[in-house]
């Protein structure tokens, strides 16, 4: 009801009670009820005894009506499920996956302000405090359990071209999946899927953004290497626009990716490529491996050129 509420009233003009209790069909009293609703969830509404109600600011918090305000996707944030806090969008999205039967559907978003168990890679904490964009994307891809990390590196594609078209700000991408900043990292994906020989049953994009969060509320062992875009760009940055744009440029490549393969995307990320060309360490689990990244290739692994020169190929690691 306080979303019907939203659809008339206007910003900078007032909206009496009585015309919105006639449109919605309840009392005055019930429009004020849902009025105080709106208040309390970060629109600033006035009111005037005379005149009615008059929208002077929307809600900045990630709220479905307000993502969804002028979204262009087809399915991608379709379905919102947003939660003010929440253990883990990765653990919700996964639960919520199962019931693809029940009705939840390919792209379906799940979003919180603050998560108190957020997951990173390898079992890692992930810090989610207020201000940052935490979230998760259902998915239902006929392709093959091989194409799980090129999605992990296209999502992070989606991800640099969202932040520069939404605050121009210039990122790469550390492979696999680190979204830096002048080498820190701004950003981090979990992606998670349940598959069986060659089919995929469902995948998990859990994405989190370093937004408008203030660097020295970091974990003190983390704040060398991590940055926010309120860091970078000194000022809050839209968190909703953000959002929005990424779930646009996300399902654009998202449909090249099921149309028209692989190898377009990579250009891309090869482009943003923060780790190519360089001298790296990974560690892939069993040992560390020392060599000089000079490629990947169209299944999204990491070709490394060991000093004997051989060539090796990682399709999961972490460059340390
Ligand atoms: C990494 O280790 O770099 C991956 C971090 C992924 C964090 C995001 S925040 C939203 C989603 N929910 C989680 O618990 N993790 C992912």
């Amino acid at each position: 009801m306080a979303n019907d509420i939203l659809k008339y009233l206007k910003e900078k003009e007032y909206v009496s009670g009585e015309v919105l209790a006639q449109k919605l069909g309840i009392s005055r009293v019930a429009v004020w009820k849902q009025i105080q609703k709106l208040k309390d969830t970060g629109y600033k509404i006035t009111s005037d005894q005379n005149l009615g109600y008059c929208l002077v600011s929307r809600s900045d918090l990630l709220l479905p009506q307000e993502i969804q305000r002028g979204l262009s996707t087809k399915y991608i944030g379709k379905e919102v499920y947003y939660f003010p806090e929440l253990k883990s969008t990765n653990i919700i999205a996964k639960e919520k996956a199962l019931h693809r039967a029940e009705g939840i559907n390919e792209g379906t978003l799940i979003i919180a302000e603050r998560q108190s168990a957020g997951k990173g890679r390898l079992g890692r904490e992930w810090f989610s405090p207020a201000g940052g964009i935490w979230f998760s994307i259902i998915l239902y891809p006929q392709l093959s359990p091989s194409y799980i990390s090129r999605i992990t590196l296209m999502t992070a594609v989606a991800v640099v071209q969202a932040i520069k078209v939404c605050t121009q700000i210039e990122s790469q991408i550390k492979w696999p999946n680190d979204v830096l900043i002048s080498e820190k990292k701004v950003c981090g994906i979990l992606t998670e899927m349940s598959a069986e020989l060659d089919i995929i049953n469902w995948v998990v994009v859990g994405i989190g953004i370093n937004a408008n969060i203030d660097i020295r509320d970091f974990p003190k062992d983390i704040q060398k290497n991590t940055t926010s875009l309120k860091e970078t760009s000194g000022k809050e940055i839209s968190r909703v626009k953000l959002i929005r744009i990424f779930l646009q440029e996300f399902e654009k490549y998202y449909e090249k990716l099921k149309k028209k393969g692989f190898p377009s995307i990579l250009r891309e990320w090869k482009f943003y490529s923060h780790t190519l060309g360089k001298k790296i360490r990974v560690d892939i689990g069993e040992k560390i491996i020392t060599g000089e990244a000079i490629d990947i290739n169209e299944s999204g692994a990491l070709v490394l050129k060991k000093e004997d020169g051989e060539l090796i190929e990682i399709i999961s690691g972490t460059i340390i």
